[in-house]
Protein backbone atom coordinates (compact mmCIF):
# COMPACT_ATOMS: atom_id res chain seq x y z
CA UNK A 1 0.00 0.00 0.00
CA UNK A 2 1.22 3.68 -0.87
CA UNK A 3 2.30 5.34 2.38
CA UNK A 4 0.28 8.65 1.22
CA UNK A 5 -2.86 9.18 -0.02
CA UNK A 6 -5.45 11.71 -0.98
CA UNK A 7 -8.31 11.46 1.70
CA UNK A 8 -11.62 12.37 0.20
CA UNK A 9 -14.11 12.99 3.04
CA UNK A 10 -16.18 16.06 2.33
CA UNK A 11 -15.17 16.31 -1.46
CA UNK A 12 -18.74 16.75 -3.33
CA UNK A 13 -19.55 15.59 -7.19
CA UNK A 14 -17.22 17.12 -9.67
CA UNK A 15 -14.71 18.43 -6.70
CA UNK A 16 -14.02 14.73 -5.70
CA UNK A 17 -13.49 13.73 -9.66
CA UNK A 18 -11.27 16.17 -10.23
CA UNK A 19 -9.19 15.91 -7.41
CA UNK A 20 -8.66 12.14 -7.73
CA UNK A 21 -7.71 12.73 -11.25
CA UNK A 22 -5.50 15.05 -10.66
CA UNK A 23 -3.82 13.31 -7.81
CA UNK A 24 -3.19 10.04 -9.94
CA UNK A 25 -1.75 12.15 -12.44
CA UNK A 26 0.29 14.06 -9.68
CA UNK A 27 2.19 10.37 -8.58
CA UNK A 28 -0.42 9.74 -5.97
CA UNK A 29 -1.56 5.91 -6.23
CA UNK A 30 -3.75 5.69 -2.93
CA UNK A 31 -7.42 6.96 -2.70
CA UNK A 32 -9.24 6.46 0.35
CA UNK A 33 -13.49 6.89 0.27
CA UNK A 34 -16.17 5.23 2.27
CA UNK A 35 -19.76 4.68 1.37
CA UNK A 36 -20.94 7.86 4.42
CA UNK A 37 -18.89 10.33 1.87
CA UNK A 38 -21.15 9.43 -0.84
CA UNK A 39 -18.48 10.00 -3.25
CA UNK A 40 -17.51 6.49 -4.41
CA UNK A 41 -19.08 6.68 -7.67
CA UNK A 42 -16.95 10.16 -8.35
CA UNK A 43 -14.10 8.10 -7.05
CA UNK A 44 -14.01 5.90 -9.56
CA UNK A 45 -14.46 8.51 -12.48
CA UNK A 46 -11.48 10.01 -11.20
CA UNK A 47 -9.69 6.56 -11.29
CA UNK A 48 -11.39 5.51 -14.76
CA UNK A 49 -10.54 9.04 -15.94
CA UNK A 50 -6.84 9.47 -15.06
CA UNK A 51 -5.09 7.44 -17.35
CA UNK A 52 -3.54 5.65 -14.45
CA UNK A 53 -3.44 1.68 -15.33
CA UNK A 54 -5.80 0.45 -12.56
CA UNK A 55 -3.52 -2.23 -11.18
CA UNK A 56 -1.04 0.23 -9.90
CA UNK A 57 -3.85 2.34 -8.00
CA UNK A 58 -4.88 1.39 -4.20
CA UNK A 59 -8.44 2.06 -3.37
CA UNK A 60 -10.17 2.22 -0.10
CA UNK A 61 -13.26 2.12 1.11
CA UNK A 62 -15.58 1.53 4.13
CA UNK A 63 -18.79 0.38 5.19
CA UNK A 64 -20.83 2.52 7.78
CA UNK A 65 -22.46 0.81 11.17
CA UNK A 66 -26.06 1.55 9.01
CA UNK A 67 -24.95 -0.88 6.38
CA UNK A 68 -23.50 -3.93 8.84
CA UNK A 69 -27.35 -5.72 8.84
CA UNK A 70 -26.80 -6.04 5.26
CA UNK A 71 -22.70 -6.13 4.53
CA UNK A 72 -22.56 -8.09 2.13
CA UNK A 73 -25.47 -6.29 0.06
CA UNK A 74 -23.76 -3.35 0.81
CA UNK A 75 -19.98 -4.60 -0.28
CA UNK A 76 -21.90 -5.20 -3.56
CA UNK A 77 -23.85 -1.91 -3.91
CA UNK A 78 -19.89 -0.13 -2.94
CA UNK A 79 -18.69 -2.55 -6.48
CA UNK A 80 -21.06 -0.86 -8.08
CA UNK A 81 -20.38 2.52 -7.69
CA UNK A 82 -16.87 2.60 -7.66
CA UNK A 83 -16.91 0.47 -11.16
CA UNK A 84 -13.63 -0.55 -11.18
CA UNK A 85 -13.25 -3.96 -10.29
CA UNK A 86 -12.28 -4.67 -7.00
CA UNK A 87 -11.61 -3.08 -4.29
CA UNK A 88 -8.27 -3.13 -2.56
CA UNK A 89 -9.14 -2.54 0.91
CA UNK A 90 -12.87 -2.79 2.46
CA UNK A 91 -12.68 -1.04 6.07
CA UNK A 92 -15.46 -1.07 8.83
CA UNK A 93 -15.88 2.74 9.73
CA UNK A 94 -16.52 2.27 13.32
CA UNK A 95 -16.73 -0.64 15.96
CA UNK A 96 -20.40 -1.48 16.52
CA UNK A 97 -21.93 -4.54 18.55
CA UNK A 98 -22.53 -6.17 15.05
CA UNK A 99 -18.93 -5.64 13.34
CA UNK A 100 -17.07 -8.94 13.57
CA UNK A 101 -20.77 -10.53 12.05
CA UNK A 102 -20.19 -7.67 9.23
CA UNK A 103 -16.30 -8.47 8.78
CA UNK A 104 -17.18 -11.84 8.28
CA UNK A 105 -19.00 -10.56 5.05
CA UNK A 106 -15.42 -8.44 4.30
CA UNK A 107 -13.95 -12.07 4.70
CA UNK A 108 -15.66 -13.69 2.21
CA UNK A 109 -15.58 -10.79 -0.39
CA UNK A 110 -11.46 -11.16 -0.02
CA UNK A 111 -12.02 -15.06 -0.40
CA UNK A 112 -14.81 -14.48 -3.68
CA UNK A 113 -11.87 -12.06 -4.66
CA UNK A 114 -14.14 -8.92 -5.05
CA UNK A 115 -12.09 -7.24 -2.16
CA UNK A 116 -8.19 -7.72 -1.95
CA UNK A 117 -7.87 -6.98 1.88
CA UNK A 118 -9.45 -6.19 4.92
CA UNK A 119 -8.73 -2.93 7.86
CA UNK A 120 -11.27 -1.35 10.60
CA UNK A 121 -11.18 2.35 11.50
CA UNK A 122 -11.64 3.95 14.83
CA UNK A 123 -10.10 0.91 16.91
CA UNK A 124 -8.08 1.84 19.63
CA UNK A 125 -5.94 -0.78 22.10
CA UNK A 126 -9.47 -2.27 23.88
CA UNK A 127 -11.65 -2.57 20.77
CA UNK A 128 -8.60 -3.86 18.91
CA UNK A 129 -7.79 -6.49 21.41
CA UNK A 130 -11.77 -7.49 21.69
CA UNK A 131 -11.88 -7.44 17.93
CA UNK A 132 -8.43 -9.80 17.20
CA UNK A 133 -9.44 -13.05 18.42
CA UNK A 134 -12.99 -13.17 16.65
CA UNK A 135 -12.00 -12.98 13.06
CA UNK A 136 -10.14 -14.89 10.98
CA UNK A 137 -8.53 -12.60 8.25
CA UNK A 138 -6.11 -10.24 10.69
CA UNK A 139 -6.64 -6.58 9.43
CA UNK A 140 -3.84 -5.10 7.59
CA UNK A 141 -4.59 -1.58 8.70
CA UNK A 142 -6.06 0.29 11.38
CA UNK A 143 -7.08 3.74 10.26
CA UNK A 144 -7.42 6.30 13.51
CA UNK A 145 -7.07 10.20 14.30
CA UNK A 146 -3.75 10.94 14.34
CA UNK A 147 -1.88 14.56 13.75
CA UNK A 148 0.78 16.73 15.91
CA UNK A 149 -2.27 17.65 18.39
CA UNK A 150 -3.38 14.09 18.73
CA UNK A 151 -0.65 12.00 18.29
CA UNK A 152 -1.49 8.92 20.26
CA UNK A 153 1.52 7.20 20.35
CA UNK A 154 0.18 4.51 22.57
CA UNK A 155 -2.08 3.12 20.49
CA UNK A 156 0.14 3.17 17.28
CA UNK A 157 2.95 0.89 19.28
CA UNK A 158 0.20 -1.16 20.04
CA UNK A 159 -1.20 -1.85 16.59
CA UNK A 160 2.18 -1.36 14.91
CA UNK A 161 3.30 -4.44 17.40
CA UNK A 162 0.55 -6.41 16.14
CA UNK A 163 1.96 -6.53 12.71
CA UNK A 164 -1.01 -4.24 11.36
CA UNK A 165 -0.21 -0.83 9.53
CA UNK A 166 -1.24 1.93 10.93
CA UNK A 167 -2.96 5.07 8.89
CA UNK A 168 -3.78 8.69 10.04
CA UNK A 169 -7.53 10.34 9.28
CA UNK A 170 -7.17 13.63 9.57
CA UNK A 171 -3.22 13.63 9.54
CA UNK A 172 -3.14 17.87 9.05
CA UNK A 173 -5.75 18.34 11.98
CA UNK A 174 -8.94 18.04 9.85
CA UNK A 175 -10.66 21.09 8.47
CA UNK A 176 -11.43 23.77 10.14
CA UNK A 177 -8.02 22.97 12.30
CA UNK A 178 -5.59 23.36 9.97
CA UNK A 179 -5.11 27.13 9.59
CA UNK A 180 -3.83 27.07 13.37
CA UNK A 181 -1.79 24.68 13.40
CA UNK A 182 0.28 25.40 10.32
CA UNK A 183 0.61 28.63 12.09
CA UNK A 184 2.91 27.03 14.93
CA UNK A 185 5.45 28.61 15.83
CA UNK A 186 7.67 25.01 15.97
CA UNK A 187 6.26 23.80 12.62
CA UNK A 188 6.82 26.97 10.93
CA UNK A 189 10.84 26.68 12.11
CA UNK A 190 10.76 23.84 11.05
CA UNK A 191 9.82 23.80 7.79
CA UNK A 192 11.90 27.34 7.10
CA UNK A 193 14.97 25.15 7.87
CA UNK A 194 14.05 22.61 4.84
CA UNK A 195 12.29 24.83 2.99
CA UNK A 196 8.91 22.83 3.07
CA UNK A 197 5.79 24.40 4.59
CA UNK A 198 4.13 23.07 7.63
CA UNK A 199 1.56 20.61 5.74
CA UNK A 200 4.85 19.02 4.27
CA UNK A 201 6.47 18.57 7.99
CA UNK A 202 3.10 16.93 9.37
CA UNK A 203 3.25 14.18 6.82
CA UNK A 204 6.73 13.99 6.72
CA UNK A 205 6.44 13.28 10.62
CA UNK A 206 3.34 10.87 10.04
CA UNK A 207 5.85 8.89 7.58
CA UNK A 208 9.02 8.63 9.95
CA UNK A 209 6.65 7.50 12.30
CA UNK A 210 5.83 4.77 10.45
CA UNK A 211 2.02 6.29 9.89
CA UNK A 212 0.35 5.88 6.43
CA UNK A 213 -1.41 9.65 5.73
CA UNK A 214 -4.32 10.60 3.62
CA UNK A 215 -4.49 14.24 3.64
CA UNK A 216 -7.58 15.52 1.92
CA UNK A 217 -7.73 18.25 -0.31
CA UNK A 218 -9.16 19.21 -3.62
CA UNK A 219 -6.37 22.16 -4.67
CA UNK A 220 -4.18 21.36 -6.85
CA UNK A 221 -1.33 23.43 -5.28
CA UNK A 222 -2.07 21.33 -2.12
CA UNK A 223 -2.61 17.88 -4.06
CA UNK A 224 1.14 18.31 -5.51
CA UNK A 225 2.72 19.72 -2.44
CA UNK A 226 1.22 16.78 0.57
CA UNK A 227 3.34 14.02 -2.41
CA UNK A 228 6.34 15.93 -2.69
CA UNK A 229 7.96 14.85 0.66
CA UNK A 230 9.97 12.08 -0.57
CA UNK A 231 12.98 14.52 -0.59
CA UNK A 232 14.01 15.67 2.86
CA UNK A 233 13.63 14.10 6.50
CA UNK A 234 13.33 15.41 10.01
CA UNK A 235 16.29 15.07 12.28
CA UNK A 236 15.68 13.18 15.95
CA UNK A 237 15.40 16.52 17.39
CA UNK A 238 13.10 17.80 15.04
CA UNK A 239 11.37 14.73 16.17
CA UNK A 240 11.53 15.84 19.13
CA UNK A 241 10.19 18.61 19.20
CA UNK A 242 7.01 18.23 17.34
CA UNK A 243 6.34 14.99 20.03
CA UNK A 244 6.07 17.75 22.27
CA UNK A 245 3.54 19.57 20.87
CA UNK A 246 1.22 16.82 21.67
CA UNK A 247 -2.10 17.89 23.70
CA UNK A 248 -4.25 14.71 23.45
CA UNK A 249 -6.48 17.07 21.62
CA UNK A 250 -9.36 15.01 19.78
CA UNK A 251 -10.65 16.98 16.39
CA UNK A 252 -13.95 14.24 16.14
CA UNK A 253 -15.73 12.43 18.96
CA UNK A 254 -14.95 9.06 17.59
N1 LIG B 1 -12.07 6.68 9.20
C1 LIG B 1 -12.60 7.79 9.63
O1 LIG B 1 -13.42 7.80 10.54
C2 LIG B 1 -12.21 9.10 9.00
C3 LIG B 1 -12.60 10.30 9.59
C4 LIG B 1 -12.21 11.50 8.99
C5 LIG B 1 -11.46 11.47 7.83
N2 LIG B 1 -11.09 10.29 7.25
C6 LIG B 1 -10.25 10.23 6.02
O2 LIG B 1 -9.07 10.99 6.27
C7 LIG B 1 -8.90 11.94 5.22
C8 LIG B 1 -8.16 13.16 5.72
O3 LIG B 1 -8.95 13.92 6.59
P1 LIG B 1 -9.54 15.35 6.17
O4 LIG B 1 -9.45 15.49 4.72
O5 LIG B 1 -10.87 15.48 6.79
O6 LIG B 1 -8.56 16.34 6.97
P2 LIG B 1 -7.01 16.73 6.78
O7 LIG B 1 -6.39 15.94 5.69
O8 LIG B 1 -6.36 16.71 8.10
O9 LIG B 1 -7.14 18.25 6.37
C9 LIG B 1 -7.80 18.65 5.21
C10 LIG B 1 -7.76 20.17 5.17
O10 LIG B 1 -6.41 20.59 4.97
C11 LIG B 1 -6.34 21.46 3.86
N3 LIG B 1 -5.06 21.18 3.22
C12 LIG B 1 -4.65 20.00 2.69
N4 LIG B 1 -3.39 20.11 2.23
C13 LIG B 1 -2.99 21.38 2.47
C14 LIG B 1 -1.80 22.08 2.23
N5 LIG B 1 -0.76 21.49 1.64
N6 LIG B 1 -1.73 23.38 2.60
C15 LIG B 1 -2.78 23.98 3.20
N7 LIG B 1 -3.95 23.38 3.47
C16 LIG B 1 -4.05 22.06 3.10
C17 LIG B 1 -7.53 21.12 3.00
O11 LIG B 1 -7.97 22.25 2.27
P3 LIG B 1 -7.83 22.38 0.65
O12 LIG B 1 -8.89 21.49 0.06
O13 LIG B 1 -8.00 23.82 0.41
O14 LIG B 1 -6.43 21.88 0.32
C18 LIG B 1 -8.57 20.77 4.07
O15 LIG B 1 -9.20 21.92 4.56
C19 LIG B 1 -10.34 12.24 4.81
O16 LIG B 1 -10.40 12.92 3.56
C20 LIG B 1 -10.92 10.85 4.79
O17 LIG B 1 -10.54 10.18 3.60
C21 LIG B 1 -11.46 9.10 7.83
Amino acid sequence: MPVIGLGTYSLPGSVCTNAVRQALQSGYRLIDTASFYGNEREVGEGVRSSGVPREEIFVITKLYPNQYSHAGRAIDEALKKLNIGHIDMMLLHHPAHNDVETYRAIERAVKDGKVRSAGISCYYVRETDRFLPQVEIKPALIQNEIHPYYQDSEVIRHIQSLGIAVQSWYPLGGRGYTGAMFGHKILREIAAAHQKTPAQVILRWHLQRGVVAIPGSSNPDHIRENISVFDFSLTDEEMTRIAALDRNEKHDWY
